[in-house]
């Protein structure tokens, strides 16, 4: 039959597969495949990134979907991920551990080779535990009437304890050193007048008396030898007054570790000290007390035992052991390195003589704890040292399920194009299995037939001609069709 118009458009012969396998295979395969190509295009389609912000992208990351740890080109947008922090240099930080705050004063890498070091701008952080800590020095310094009058109804004179530290941490792109200050006024500038007589609470960010134990006790000890010594700072001067000496105008003590010294943070070698204090004896006449005056020494014990001007120096030499104990505890120095807070008795022999300070003390009233650790031991959680990361946030990108109507429509488009590449790929592959054991099967059934008596019907038609068929087999289609659907 030959049709009396020719469309632009054209349709194909189709003819039915001669395999009795063929409707089977492709049933059973639609099924398996239209479940695992859901699944798949579950697991990339079906979820949308979200930004949230996280303080813990460990634990962000690791609370995933149950996927997460499938290949990522399948689930690059189920996955979770977060940005590294930038901490910029003269950022105040503070650890998880809640207590002082520092100052990020140097970031710095040295290449591997130990060549020279390459200073950095910001500290790239990515939840990383700090490392290697090590507390170069510990200063206090003292002032009186220089300070604010706030301050000064507190104690006539107040204290600066300030130290240098220098961590590492190990990062991606290897290891980071910084160094960080901290420094800590119990009376600080911006102390209420409202607080006199009570427990201040400076300095410190949090505190839990079970559970950061030490980090209680740490804080106690600060401020109770910061009252201590701040008042014999006072006795001294009104005993100058009495005997119509020159008072003290201002000092500095500096304490750094004696590397050849035991590791018995006790004694009183464990501490190199030097020192300035500034004598005001009056018409704009100025003398110093210093080393160089008693033959250079910088023991705390001989400053100790000939009574060296001005007298602090064991209260001195304890708050800042105190402010280093600390310091190692706020960040997570587990380390061997002598740290008062984890040991009973080395605690308790800073603390026995709680007592004493209490009676000599200001207007300050210093705390949490004012008594020594036998007497408390029981209200207080066990002494430790927990490791410490810098407290953050990071920004994430957190997977979250798409709504149903969503999800349904974007898994069923990705099916159905899924789906029909397969069948395309099948029928070219059974096709070409076909066409290799029948040549003419591409012909229709009448076609084919004649041309097995007389050859192929192109080479008897000619190169140009158009095959005209009557009988059209559209049911591979119709199949086909069922199939994606
Ligand atoms: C601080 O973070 C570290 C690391 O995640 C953890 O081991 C430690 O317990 C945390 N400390 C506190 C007090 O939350
Ligand atoms: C360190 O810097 C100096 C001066 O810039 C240079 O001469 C030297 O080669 C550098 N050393 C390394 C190991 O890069
Ligand atoms: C968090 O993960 C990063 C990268 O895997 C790792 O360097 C860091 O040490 C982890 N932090 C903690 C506290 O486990
Ligand atoms: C950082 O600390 C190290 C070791 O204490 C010190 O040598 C260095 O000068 C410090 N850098 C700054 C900028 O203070
Ligand atoms: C008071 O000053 C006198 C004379 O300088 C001295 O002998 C005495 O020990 C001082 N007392 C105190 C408590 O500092
Ligand atoms: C003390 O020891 C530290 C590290 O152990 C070292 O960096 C420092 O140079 C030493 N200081 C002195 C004065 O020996
Ligand atoms: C440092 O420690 C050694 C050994 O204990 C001691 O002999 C020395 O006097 C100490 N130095 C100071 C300044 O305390
Ligand atoms: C300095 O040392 C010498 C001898 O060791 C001693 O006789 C003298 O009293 C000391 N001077 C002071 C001010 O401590
Ligand atoms: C405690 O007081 C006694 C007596 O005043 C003193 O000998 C000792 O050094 C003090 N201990 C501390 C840690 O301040
Ligand atoms: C096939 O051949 C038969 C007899 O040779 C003829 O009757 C028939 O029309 C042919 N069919 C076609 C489509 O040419």
């Amino acid at each position: 039959m030959v049709f009396e118009h020719e469309s632009v458009f054209s349709y194909n012969i189709t003819r039915a597969y001669p395999f009795r396998w063929f409707t089977p295979v492709v049933l059973v395969g639609f099924l398996v495949t239209t479940v695992l190509f859901s699944f798949l295009n579950f697991a990339s389609n079906g979820y949308d990134l979200i930004v949230e912000t996280s303080s813990n992208p460990n634990q962000t990351i690791s609370e995933g979907i149950w996927f997460k740890n499938w290949p990522s080109y399948l689930t690059s947008k189920a996955k979770p991920s977060c940005q590294p922090a930038d901490i910029h240099v003269n950022t105040l930080l503070f650890t998880n551990q809640t207590a002082l705050t520092y100052t990020l004063t140097d970031v710095w890498r040295v290449s591997a080779g130990g060549g020279n070091r390459t200073v950095l701008p910001s500290l790239t952080y990515y939840n990383n535990r700090i490392e290697n800590c090590a507390v170069s020095s510990v200063e206090v310094d003292l002032e009186a009437l220089d300070r604010a009058a706030n301050q000064l109804a507190y104690a006539e004179w107040g204290a600066v304890v300030r130290a240098y530290i220098s961590c590492t941490i190990e990062g991606a792109e290897g290891q980071t050193r910084f160094n960080l200050t901290t420094t800590y006024d119990y009376v600080p500038q911006s102390a209420s007048l409202s607080g006199l007589y009570q427990f201040l609470a400076t300095n410190f960010l949090d505190r839990d008396k079970q559970k950061k134990s030490s980090l209680y006790w740490g804080e106690s000890l600060m401020s109770m030898y910061w009252a201590y010594m701040t008042k014999t700072m006072q006795d001294i001067r009104q005993n100058a007054t009495d005997n119509n000496e020159a008072g003290i105008r201002k000092g500095t003590i500096s304490f750094t570790p004696n590397n050849s010294s035991t590791s018995d943070i006790t004694r009183l070698d464990y501490f190199k000290v030097d020192y300035r204090f500034m004598i005001d004896d009056g018409l704009g006449d100025f003398s110093i007390l210093w080393p160089g005056l008693y033959n250079w020494t910088n023991s705390v014990a001989y400053l100790d035992r000939i009574s060296a001007k001005p007298n602090i120096w064991i209260q001195a030499d304890s708050l800042a052991k105190s402010a280093y104990s600390t310091i190692l505890t706020d960040l997570g120095q587990i380390s061997s390195t002598p740290n008062i807070l984890t040991d009973d008795d080395t605690l308790q022999y800073f603390t026995s003589n709680f007592s004493i300070a209490m009676v000599n003390k200001a207007n300050a009233e210093p705390g949490p704890a004012t008594q020594d650790f036998d007497t408390l031991k029981a209200t207080t959680g066990p002494l430790g040292v927990t490791p410490s990361v810098i407290s953050t946030n990071y920004i994430c990108q957190i997977p979250k399920l798409k709504s149903g109507g969503n999800l349904f429509v974007s898994v069923l488009v990705a099916d159905l194009v899924f789906l029909q590449a397969l069948w395309k790929i099948f029928t070219l592959v059974t096709d070409w299995l076909l066409f290799r054991k029948h040549p003419n099967a591409n012909q229709c059934h009448g076609c084919a037939e004649n041309s097995s008596r007389h050859g192929p019907l192109t080479s008897s038609l000619g190169k140009n001609s158009r095959v005209h068929v009557d009988s059209i087999h559209v049911r591979n289609a119709q199949r086909c069709f069922v199939v994606l659907l």
